[in-house]
């Protein structure tokens, strides 16, 4: 039997009704906030992710899923989507539409991690950009709208919002230097991985999960005290006006994110429910990126919200609403007076299964009941005979009879007590 590669999954039909729960909510929250869905490719040339993401981050290090193609190009598929975004912002010569350009993107991302519940190969983003824009309202318009799409979903008591400002490229080597000079003589009481990262990318032990370097992360110097007055005074704007907005935060000055290109503020939304798996979505600013893919030097802010873990946070509470009606004709003849009525019915809208007269009547109810079927229609020779269908409520059991050539009307209106959407 071939089965699903390590780390992918199959999305099956009793999990889709919440997963389109999410995606609407997704939707309808960033579409109020004046964001345009943009489609970007699933695959981009390398350097992409090479030069957006950064050479020593651990996801162009160890988790690209690269390949060469028959023309003998190296590809690679999208480890996640602001590189992609944003290359086609510079493709498509966005930076002359009005500022801020918005754009969301929903969509799997790839990335060779070792997989673990809520920890995929395959995985899920919806992804927010805005785009040309420095100002710190921005930075908590961005926040607020993330907190109010975890608010849609009924998420928001159960998630931590978390916030920091990593400062900017030009001042962030002051604070690595003193971060580096405080860790030199705890070198040997962090991990291995901390141990080389001292060398290669210090910032990164700071986020580090170990409980061993736990007692060395919590001693050290913050990086909120080497910023530069620019950098402290755009956080604060962005606080001052979380405030107003009434956004609940923590500020976690140990938050760096696993990716080079963020500069000034971080954020991040975390569970305490999904074991250590418990980053449910994370972002910040990464002003100068877009020049560095040779565009525009337009700045920029957004996140990413990791789809899985929302649906798991969800639970089972979304169950996918069975058919109003099935139709059961007992024969051929009365088949092809069914056909046409449930296509009306499915036509305006309304979801009804059909047998093809090829059970007998009892198997039909039983098969109606366990589809969820609100209500049978029921039609044999006698019936026919009469001009007739048997409506039959399957809660109660209670039967009337309907006028064939009214039945299409007849579901329609028992449809429409069903409003959408069809998830509850
Ligand atoms: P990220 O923190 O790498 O940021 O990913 C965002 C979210 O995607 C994570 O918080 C997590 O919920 C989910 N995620 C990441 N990896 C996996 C995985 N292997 N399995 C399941 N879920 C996962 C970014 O990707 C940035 N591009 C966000 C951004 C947009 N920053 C600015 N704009």
């Amino acid at each position: 039997m071939i089965k699903a590669v390590r780390g992918v999954r199959d999305i099956l039909p009793s999990e889709t009704p919440r997963w389109q729960r999410v995606e609407a909510a997704a939707r309808r929250v960033f579409e109020a906030y004046g964001y345009r869905e943009i489609r970007v490719p699933l695959f981009e040339r390398t350097e992409l992710f090479a030069r957006g993401i950064g050479d020593e981050t651990d996801i162009v290090k160890k988790e690209m899923y690269t390949f060469e193609d028959r023309g003998g190009d190296s590809l690679t598929l999208r480890p996640e989507a602001t590189a992609c975004v944003l290359r086609a912002y510079i493709e498509h010569g966005f930076q002359v539409e009005p500022k801020p350009v918005r754009l969301y993107t929903m969509g799997p991302m790839f990335r060779y991690e070792r997989p673990q519940a809520g920890r995929y190969r395959q995985f899920h983003q919806a992804n927010v950009e805005a785009l040309g824009e420095t100002h710190p309202a921005l930075d908590a318009e961005v926040i607020a709208m993330l907190m109010d799409f975890f608010g849609a979903l009924g998420l928001a008591g159960r998630l931590e919002l978390r916030v920091n400002s990593i400062g900017d490229t030009g001042t962030r080597p002051v604070y690595v230097s003193r971060l580096v000079e405080y860790l030199g003589p705890h070198r040997s009481e962090l991990c291995g991985e901390c141990q080389a990262r001292i060398d290669r990318n210090p910032l990164r032990i700071l986020d580090c999960k170990t409980p061993g370097c736990q007692p060395v992360i919590e001693k050290a110097p913050s990086i909120l005290d080497s910023l530069s007055p620019e950098a402290t005074e755009h956080f604060d704007s962005v606080r001052r006006s979380l405030d107003a907005m009434g956004v609940e935060y923590k500020v976690a000055p140990r938050l760096v994110r696993g990716l080079d290109y963020y500069v000034r503020t971080t954020f991040e939304v975390l569970t305490t429910e999904l074991g250590s798996q418990n980053a449910v979505a994370g972002g910040g600013r990464y002003d100068g990126l877009i020049a560095q893919l040779d565009g525009p030097a337009d700045p920029g802010i957004g996140f990413a919200i990791g789809l899985e873990r929302v649906v798991l946070l969800l639970g089972d509470e979304a169950h996918a609403a069975g058919p109003v009606a099935l139709l059961i004709p007992l024969g051929e003849a009365a088949l092809q007076r069914l056909l046409p009525a449930a296509r009306r019915a499915r036509q305006g809208g309304v979801p009804v299964e059909l047998g093809y007269g090829i059970r007998k009547l009892p198997r039909e109810l039983e098969r109606a009941n366990r589809l969820g079927a609100e209500w049978a229609v029921i039609a044999g020779d006698n019936e026919l005979a009469r001009g007739e269908a048997v409506i039959r409520e399957m809660s109660t059991g209670a039967q009337r009879h309907v006028p064939l050539d009214t039945l299409a009307e007849e579901l329609l209106r028992l449809g429409g007590a069903r409003t959408e959407p069809r998830y509850t």
